[in-house]
């Protein structure tokens, strides 16, 4: 028994110390201009998820998703976000798809989680991916509001549609079947 048990962790040290070592001789991959295979991409986002649900507080958004509070969330979006997750006027970022993983498109494919879920991810990032932390960027309310309007973004009270459609000329997505874009 005790050889078997010695035996696995002679296994798994050979395994780690020869992983390391073909990473330092130069046999991992480091270009990030294509798309991440299909096996990878779903490891990695089950990954993240699991880590976000274990790591990140249950906490509930304190800024109210006033009109006022949805209008400066899309404006902070816009200043800091847009360039690698799309425009409000609903045009693909360049920068997209030379990431890896690609940057998904936030405004096209709004996020579906919980905000305590979106909050954590903005405020610190993802790892091992082009996804900056912006907690030395943005203070928590910009960040409560920001999760606020990306939350929203598919019902967005009347008035604050109207103040997207003057500052982009493109109508907000409404999640509807015929108004669904593909990018
Ligand atoms: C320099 C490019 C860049 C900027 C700027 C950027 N992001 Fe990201 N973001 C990424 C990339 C790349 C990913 C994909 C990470 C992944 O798939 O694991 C990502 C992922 C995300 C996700 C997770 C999406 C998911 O699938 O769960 C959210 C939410 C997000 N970003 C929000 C924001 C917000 C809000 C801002 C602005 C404050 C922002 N990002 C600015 C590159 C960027």
């Amino acid at each position: 028994m005790r050889n078997f048990v010695l035996g696995i962790v002679i296994t798994i040290l050979v395994l780690l110390i020869g992983g390391l070592g073909l990473a330092l001789l130069g046999f991992l991959p480091t270009r990030a201009n294509h798309a991440p295979p299909d096996m990878e991409r779903h490891f990695a986002m089950s990954a993240l998820d699991n880590s976000v649900e274990r790591h990140a507080p249950r906490l509930n958004n304190p800024v109210p998703p006033t009109d006022e509070n949805l209008i400066e969330g899309l404006k902070i979006y816009t200043m800091n976000c847009a360039l690698c997750h799309g425009g409000i006027d609903r045009q693909p970022s360049t920068l997209a798809k030379s990431f890896y993983p690609p940057a998904p498109n936030l405004i096209l494919h709004p996020p579906d989680d919980e905000e305590w879920h979106v909050f954590y991810v903005i405020r610190t990032g993802v790892r091992y991916s082009g996804m900056p932390a912006w907690d030395k960027t943005l203070s928590e309310p910009q960040i409560w509001k920001l999760t606020a309007f990306l939350t929203r973004v598919e019902k967005l009270p009347p008035s604050v549609q109207d103040y997207w459609k003057q500052s982009s000329g493109a109508a907000p997505p409404t999640g509807t079947p015929e108004g669904h874009d593909h990018e």
